[in-house]
């Protein structure tokens, strides 16, 4: 049995072959990039709901099954025996870092954890009310102006060093913006802290105060940017590849990214959750959103319910609930907020609309839970997504430039205008 498949035109009664390419795990992919040139036609696919643009190596997801892997690690294993920089590492490195690796990684970070001092100078151009992401898509882009150097890329020792630059210095933009706008004194980056402590202590620390950081406070947090890390070809990723396939500079293929996932169906759904909760604001009106949720006629939709992939669990809001339940707990919120959304969970886990459409709480419903509880503002959420995500789109991008040949992302389409201008 060869390993293709045919595609018959019934209008003709010609057939085409196509070959089957396999993967390590999951589903084979047809090749059809001879399609148009055999067969004069496109495929039409709204959304890439069946089409791999890339190969790739770096993270596997089984959405049946609820499985989430970082270069074959599966992501609950992660979550309970590693931090956060060890998947940074993984992700860059493709293994797990030893003792003194992690070390070496770490002192790299520090020593570009801090900003040119010129950069400060960025944030007295926004208004106070800019929205964190806006101001992270700038800073980010405009890295481009003052890391010229890094325009010249011919090995891996380059990639490394423009994925530890904005590694370590995310963090630092998103803080720096919360203190400027609250107008608190600057506050500058301790990577002789954890990585996540040190931005914990960063948004809380004032001169001559000491940070109480709780060790619940410090896990659940590296958690939260560990199950943000990578997802494959989500929609930001596949923006920066795409930006990245024309050669544009990396700092502007991840600014797209930024631009990409501030979205609410992407990075801005915790940010939604959130704010749904506090619409909704008491229990007794929990049973009236639900019946707006299933009321087809009605728009509402309940945030932080569903996956575009995850059609049986999402694997890391299975780790992030028992985190969740477990700060409250010690941080002792009796909030208003978390009775909320345990009333949504319990009503949603045994209705049959919800269950019928495999509708289960995603890792937003759990890590917007979990940074409000923390003291972060909702506005910050999504970039502190982006915080979580960047090793795994730098990691992408590495990918797409280690390719021998890389082939500009160019969709097609169905075009249905009119042929002739429209009559006077
Ligand atoms: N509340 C109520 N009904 C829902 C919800 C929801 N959150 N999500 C899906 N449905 C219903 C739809 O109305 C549809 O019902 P029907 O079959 O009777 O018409 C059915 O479930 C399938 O929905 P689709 O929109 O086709 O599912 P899709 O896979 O395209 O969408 C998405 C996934 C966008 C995540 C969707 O579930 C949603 O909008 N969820 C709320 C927003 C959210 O939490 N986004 C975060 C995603 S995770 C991330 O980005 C990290």
């Amino acid at each position: 049995m060869s390993n293709t498949v045919t595609l018959t035109d019934n209008r003709n009664g010609k057939s085409y072959e196509f070959p089957i390419l396999d993967g390590t795990k999951g589903p084979s992919v047809i090749d059809i990039s001879s399609l148009y040139k055999d067969t004069g036609m496109f495929t039409f696919d709204r959304g890439y709901t069946s089409t791999a643009m890339c190969r790739s190596a770096i993270t596997y997801i089984d959405g049946e099954k609820g499985e989430l892997m970082h270069r074959g690690y599966d992501i609950a294993w992660l979550a309970k025996n590693k931090m956060y920089l060890d998947l940074v590492y993984l992700l860059f490195y493709k293994h797990l870092p030893s003792q003194d690796e992690f070390v070496s990684f770490k002192k790299d970070l520090k020593e570009r954890s801090y900003l040119n001092e010129k950069m400060l100078k960025l944030f007295d151009c926004f208004p106070d009310k800019a929205h964190p992401m806006a101001v992270l898509q700038a800073c980010v882009a405009t890295m481009s102006a003052y890391y010229k150097r890094d325009m010249n890329f011919d090995d891996m020792h380059d990639y490394m060093e423009l994925a530890k630059r904005l590694v370590a210095k995310i963090p630092t933009f998103i803080a720096f913006h919360y203190r400027h706008t609250r107008g608190f004194p600057t506050i500058y980056p301790d990577l002789d802290r954890g990585f996540t402590e040190n931005f914990l202590y960063m948004l809380r620390a004032f001169p001559h105060n000491k940070v109480e950081l709780r060790p619940i406070e410090a896990k659940a947090f590296d958690t939260v940017l560990m199950l943000h890390a990578d997802h494959e070809q989500n929609a930001s990723t596949t923006t920066v590849r795409t930006v990245g396939s024309t050669h544009a500079h990396p700092y502007s293929c991840i600014s797209a990214g930024i631009g990409a996932l501030w979205g609410h169906a992407h990075g801005g759904a915790n940010e939604g959750v959130i704010r749904q909760l506090e619409m909704i604001g008491s229990v007794d009106r929990v049973d009236e959103f639900i019946k707006r949720a299933k009321d087809h006629n009605d728009p509402f939709r309940l945030m932080g319910f569903g996956h575009r992939v995850y059609k049986n669990f999402d694997p890391r809001a299975k780790v992030l609930k028992g985190l969740r339940d477990q700060l409250i707990n010690e941080i002792g919120i009796d909030s208003n907020l978390i009775k909320v959304a345990t009333r949504i969970e319990e009503i949603a886990l045994n209705d049959e609309y919800f269950i019928s459409r495999n509708l289960y709480p995603n890792v937003d419903f759990h890590s917007g839970l979990i940074l409000k509880a923390l003291g972060i503002p909702n506005e910050m959420f999504a970039a502190i997504f982006v915080m979580g995500r960047v090793p795994g789109w730098l990691s992408q991008w590495m990918e797409l430039k280690a390719q021998d040949t890389i082939k500009i992302v160019r969709p097609r389409q169905l075009y249905v205008g009119p042929t002739c201008p429209p009559e006077a």
